[in-house]
């Protein structure tokens, strides 16, 4: 079985290589010839862990290949995946012009059956304007060849990507036709060893179910991070009452640690395009508008901390900041809450020396060197006024509070991710401010 996926990003490059681990001949194709040309030579683009060792495995196999040409790699293949970039327009709206130039360029050299799949994060309708562009290309070149679409989101998430594509909690298909059924079914069997189901559906809901199971997992973000706030007014401690609720299974306990607000490159333009589909639709998506409010104000609230800790004096102070990217496990600065942070600060007339594993070429390429780069986490802390914690790097959770506390000129934790235990901060004679926590010591 052969097939193509187009758009080397995030989700194109992790599908097509995890397609080809299972045996499936993959042409893996994008516009930009840089890109190509390092992947054939074996640079990839992202850090993603696992990523290198399976592109390497199936190089070297030659069933993952790297191509500018779109119609080379739909030579013969069953499906072509479109997983392009759908950057928001000004309005928030996914932009669709890469989609749909990719449905064109298809409907220019399709020459046999085949199911054209929308994989990029596309909101509701897409799949039909997709079939209508490559109608419309058919038509110019007066040809009569029967094609499928079908909409098949992608649930993975940065940092264990790999992990999630080849072991996924299920796969979503809308498509109408039972052609297009049989080809993805076969595609994706091997990934459903583990039983877990593969939901066939129509294209709209399809559709719809990538932006609500986004918009919800953002609204339970936003949820806890606002009972974290109220927390510290009232005296409560969110650690515990997100155990207390998050025992109950039917709210669960995953995505309910409060932070400095989701980041990303999905939940922030997610929330927003569905919340721009609902207003072209005349309906206002009340709760989301609240959940994207709640988050801008919550990139502040650590900031606010620092700037309460240190009597709106920040003019001169050196800050050490651990972690930029916007989770850990990725180098993706994309919406980071530690770039809204770094501004503010500097704003203040503050200096930042930061560390993050991976993260500090990307922040680099982004703000330069306003900032300084340490070379590791106790290097960021020589002199600094105050730690700053803001991504949970596993490295981060267990530092030699020893030594941090002769490297640092003052004994202050901003802990953005809840990480250390309050008690133990106190023994060690730190000054401790966490998000939502019960215990601030001096
Ligand atoms: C997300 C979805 O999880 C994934 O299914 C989708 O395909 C793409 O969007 P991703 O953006 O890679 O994936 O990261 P995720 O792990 O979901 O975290 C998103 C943001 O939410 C991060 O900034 C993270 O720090 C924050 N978060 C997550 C919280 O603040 N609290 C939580 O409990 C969970």
């Amino acid at each position: 079985m052969k097939i193509s996926v187009v758009g080397t990003g995030y989700v194109g490059l992790v599908s097509g290589t995890c397609f080809a681990e299972t045996g499936v001949n993959v042409a893996c194709v994008d516009i930009d010839e840089k890109k190509i040309e390092n992947l054939k030579n074996g640079i990839i683009p992202i850090y993603e862990p696992g990523l290198e060792d399976i592109y390497k495995k199936n190089v070297t196999k030659g069933r993952l290949q790297f191509t500018t040409s779109l119609k080379d790699s739909i030579e013969d293949a069953a499906a072509v995946f479109i997983a392009v970039g759908t950057p928001p327009d000004e309005d928030g709206s996914a932009d669709l012009k890469y989609v749909l130039s990719v449905a064109r360029e298809i409907g220019k050299y399709i020459d046999h059956y085949m199911v054209v799949v929308t994989k990029s994060t596309v909101p509701v309708g897409t799949a039909a304007k997709v079939k209508d562009a490559i109608q419309g290309e058919l038509q110019k070149r007066g040809a009569d060849i029967p094609f499928d679409v079908a909409s098949n989101p992608e649930f993975l998430k940065e940092g264990s990507a790999v992990e999630d594509f080849l072991k996924p909690d299920r796969i979503v298909i809308g498509t109408e036709s039972q052609n297009a059924q049989k080809v993805m079914s076969r595609l994706y069997k091997p990934f459903l060893l583990n039983g877990h189901p593969i939901l066939f559906m129509d294209i709209t809901s399809s559709e719809m179910t990538k932006y609500a199971a986004n918009s919800m997992l953002a609204t339970k973000i936003s949820f806890i991070n606002e009972i974290a706030n109220l927390c510290e007014i009232v005296g409560a401690d969110v650690d515990a009452v997100r155990k207390g609720i998050g025992s109950d299974s039917r709210i669960g306990n995953k995505f309910i640690y409060p932070g400095t607000g989701y980041g990303g490159s999905c939940f922030p333009k997610d929330v927003q395009a569905l919340i721009r589909t609902a207003d072209e639709n005349n309906y206002s998506l009340n709760i989301l508008k609240a959940v994207e409010a709640v988050n801008y104000r919550q990139k502040s609230v650590l900031f606010n901390k620092i700037n309460k800790h240190f009597n709106g004096d920040l003019k001169g102070k050196k800050f050490a900041m651990w972690g930029l990217a916007f989770k850990p496990k990725t180098d993706d600065m994309r919406e980071a809450p530690s770039l809204v942070i770094i501004d503010k600060l500097l704003e203040a007339g503050a200096t930042v020396v930061a560390y993050d594993p991976v993260a500090m070429n990307e922040c680099k390429r982004i703000i330069g060197d306003k900032i300084t780069y340490a070379k590791d986490e106790y290097d960021a802390a020589i002199d600094a006024d105050a730690l700053i914690l803001v991504t949970e790097w596993p490295e981060f959770r267990l530092p030699n509070f020893r030594v941090l506390g002769k490297l640092l000129k003052n004994n202050v934790i901003f802990d953005g991710r809840n990480i250390y235990d309050p008690e133990e901060m106190a023994e060690k004679s730190y000054t401790y401010y966490a998000i939502g926590r019960k215990i601030q010591t001096t």
